[in-house]
C-alpha cells in the first residue's frame, strides 16, 4: 500500500463551469483508483464497485476490517437492478420519497457483486446520494461506486474535505472538495432482507419517517445498547468500535441545571464538557458544542466535528449533555453513546473511583477517609473470595482447570493448593484469572450501579485494579503511592514478616505496578505528604 502518494485536491463548486475537472476524476475511477468525494451525508472513498482490485483499494486506505461490507451508490434509479434481484413494491415506495438522499437500502444482491463489496453477505447495500458533485461523479464513471465513509477506520466520519485530508492525505490519489456536509452523520440503513424490515443504522430519514410509509419497522437492539457478546452482527459495523475521538466520553441524561450540578458535584473528573449552543458561558467546563438543544439535525451536523474538536483541544475526559433520542436525535444517540463505549448515565447517579496501590502503600486508609466522606467501598478481595464458596459455579470451574482435589473434603477450597498450582506457570495464573477475573468484573459491577444508582459514590478497592481489567468499569482511577522502603518498613513493622517475605509479597507486584501508570490520579501517602490533603486530588 502506498501511503506517501501524491493527493490531487479538487475543489468543485459548480458542476456545470467544472465538467472537466468532473471528467478527470471519473477517469481516475476508470482507471481503477479509489478517490474520496463529498455526499450530502459524510465524505466518502469511492471505487468502481465490479472492479475488485479497485474496492481493495478502498480497505487498504481505511485499514477497513474485511468482512465489514460497503454501500453501493447510485445516480439514477435504474442501476439498483445491475445490483439486485429485485425491489420490492414497498422499497419502491421508500425510495421514490427519499431517493436522492440520506437512505440506504439492503437487499439480495445478484451474483455479479463481489464478496469483497458485500462482505461475503448474499446482500447489497444501496443508496443514491443527493450530493450534485456526487452524483455527477457516478455519472461520469459510468458505472456503481462502493463507497464508505472517508475516515481512517474507527475514527468519526469526515464532514469536510479538510478532514478528509487529515486522514487520507498520501494513502489517495485525489480528495473531491465539495464544501461541508448538510447532514453530518451517515445515512439511514435499513434491511429488507428479514421481515419486517430492520433498521440497522437510524440517520436523517428518521424511524418516524420509514414507519409511515413501511408500517413495521423493527429497531436492531444495537442501535442504543452495547452488542451483547453472543449476538450476532446483522451488520458487520455494529462490532466495530465506531466514530471515536480520543478522549473518553461519559453521556450525563438530565436537564442544563442537572448536568451543571452533576459537573460541580465532580468537577475534576473531567477536562471538557460537550454541550449545546449557547450553554458553553454557564458550565463550568471548559466547553465544546454541538448544535442546539432543540434542533437534533443541527446536532447532527455537528457531532463529529465536534469529536474532532475536542481531540485537537486534547481533552482527556469529557462530560457530554445527553440529546433527545427522538427523531433524528436517534442517529445523534446512536453515535454518540458508541463513541462513548455506551457510558451512559442519569445525573442523579454516582460515579465510580478505581483504587488500587502497592502492599504498604496505604490503600487501606486512604479508603478509610473516603468512607467518612460517604463513598461506599466496595472490596475487590472480598468479592473474589466470595465466588469460591461451597458449590459456586466458579469453584467447579477450578476444579475442573486445576484438579479435584483442590476442594477439601467438606467442600471449601483449598487456597494454598490452588495457589501453588495456578501459580507455577504464566500460563496457568492466566487460566485462573481468565476464571475468576470476569466474575469479579461482573459482581463489582453490579454491586456498584446498585449503589450509583442511589447517587451514591463508589470506591472499588482493588489490589489489582489494572491487571484484572476492574479500571474499565470505573470513571476514575486512583492510586495510593509510597516509595519502596517506606512500604517495607510499614509491612514489617505491621505483618511481623522477614525483608525477604516481604520483597517476595512485592515482586509479585510488578504487573500491576507497570499496569497503573496510567492511573488519572496519584496520591502520595508518605511524609511529607498528608493522605487528608492527598484525597481532594480526586476530586
Ligand atoms: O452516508 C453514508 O452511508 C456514507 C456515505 C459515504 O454514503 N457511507 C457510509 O459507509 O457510511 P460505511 O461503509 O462507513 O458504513 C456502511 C454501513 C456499515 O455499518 C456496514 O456494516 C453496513 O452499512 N452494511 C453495508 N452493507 C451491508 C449489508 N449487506 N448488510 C448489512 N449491513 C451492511
Ligand atoms: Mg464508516
Amino acid at each position: 500500500m502506498m501511503i506517501n502518494m501524491e493527493t490531487k485536491l479538487y475543489h468543485i463548486t459548480d458542476t456545470v463551469s467544472q465538467k472537466n475537472e468532473i471528467e478527470e476524476i471519473a477517469e481516475l475511477i476508470k482507471k481503477g483508483e479509489a478517490v474520496a468525494i463529498p455526499t450530502e451525508t459524510v465524505y466518502g472513498i469511492a471505487a468502481d464497485c465490479f472492479n475488485v482490485k479497485a474496492v481493495e483499494k478502498i480497505f487498504l486506505a481505511k485499514g477497513r476490517p474485511s468482512d465489514n461490507p460497503l454501500i453501493v451508490h447510485i445516480e439514477r434509479f435504474e442501476q439498483i437492478y445491475s445490483l439486485v434481484k429485485e425491489v420490492p413494491e414497498k422499497v419502491k415506495k421508500l425510495t421514490d420519497k427519499y431517493w436522492p438522499g440520506p437512505l440506504t437500502v439492503i437487499l439480495p444482491k445478484k451474483s455479479c457483486v463481489s464478496d469483497r463489496v458485500s462482505g461475503n453477505l448474499p446482500t447489497v447495500a444501496v443508496r443514491m446520494p443527493s450530493h450534485p458533485v456526487a452524483r455527477e461523479i457516478i455519472k461520469a464513471a459510468g458505472a456503481p461506486l462502493a463507497a464508505p465513509s472517508a475516515n481512517i477506520s474507527g475514527f468519526p466520519s469526515p464532514t469536510s474535505a479538510e478532514y478528509v485530508t487529515d486522514d487520507m492525505n498520501g494513502r489517495l490519489p485525489a480528495i473531491v472538495d465539495g464544501g461541508d456536509c448538510d447532514f453530518g452523520i451517515e445515512s439511514t440503513v435499513i434491511s429488507f432482507a428479514v421481515n419486517p424490515p430492520m433498521l440497522l443504522r437510524p440517520g436523517s430519514v428518521t424511524l418516524e419517517q420509514l414507519t409511515d410509509i413501511l408500517g413495521e419497522v423493527e429497531l436492531h437492539n444495537a442501535i442504543l445498547n452495547p452488542l451483547q457478546e453472543n449476538e450476532n452482527a446483522v451488520s458487520p459495523g455494529m462490532k466495530y468500535k465506531h466514530y471515536s475521538p480520543s478522549a473518553k466520553l461519559i453521556v450525563i441524561k438530565g436537564s442544563k441545571e442537572e448536568f451543571i450540578s452533576f459537573i460541580k458535584k465532580y468537577p475534576s473528573f473531567a477536562d471538557y464538557a460537550l454541550c449545546f449552543e449557547g450553554e458553553e458561558n454557564d458550565i463550568p467546563l471548559p466547553s465544546v458544542t454541538f448544535g442546539q438543544e432543540d434542533d437534533p439535525f443541527s446536532q447532527a451536523k455537528r457531532l463529529f466535528d465536534s469529536f474532532r474538536e475536542l481531540d485537537e483541544k486534547g481533552a482527556k475526559k469529557v462530560f457530554v449533555r445527553a440529546p433527545s433520542e427522538k427523531g433524528v436525535g436517534l442517529g445523534v444517540c446512536n453515535r454518540l453513546y458508541r463513541a462513548a463505549g455506551f457510558n451512559i448515565i442519569n445525573c442523579s447517579e454516582g460515579l465510580i473511583i478505581g483504587l488500587t496501590g502497592e502492599s504498604g502503600a496505604g490503600k487501606s486508609l486512604i479508603s478509610g477517609i473516603l468512607k467518612e466522606k460517604g463513598c461506599v467501598i466496595i472490596d475487590a478481595d472480598a468479592v473474589a473470595k466470595s465466588l469460591t464458596v461451597k458449590g459456586s459455579p466458579v469453584l467447579k470451574k477450578l476444579s475442573d482447570a486445576f484438579g479435584e482435589d483442590i476442594i477439601n473434603e467438606d467442600n471449601t477450597l483449598n487456597r494454598r493448593l490452588l495457589a501453588s498450582r495456578a501459580f507455577s506457570s504464566n500460563e496457568n495464573k492466566r487460566l485462573l484469572d481468565s476464571i475468576t477475573h470476569p466474575e469479579i468484573i461482573r459482581i463489582c459491577k453490579e454491586k456498584a450501579e446498585k449503589e450509583t444508582a442511589e447517587g451514591n459514590t463508589v470506591i472499588i478497592d482493588a489490589p489489582l485494579l489494572f491487571t484484572s481489567g476492574l479500571w474499565r468499569i470505573c470513571h476514575k482511577t486512583v492510586k495510593v503511592f509510597a516509595p519502596e522502603e517506606i512500604r517495607l518498613e510499614r509491612i514489617i513493622n505491621r505483618d511481623s514478616l522477614t525483608k525477604d517475605e516481604v520483597l517476595l509479597r512485592f515482586s509479585r507486584q510488578t504487573e500491576e505496578t507497570a499496569a497503573s501508570e496510567i492511573a488519572d490520579v496519584v496520591i502520595n501517602n508518605y511524609p511529607p505528604y498528608r493522605a487528608e490533603d492527598e484525597i481532594n486530588k480526586i476530586f
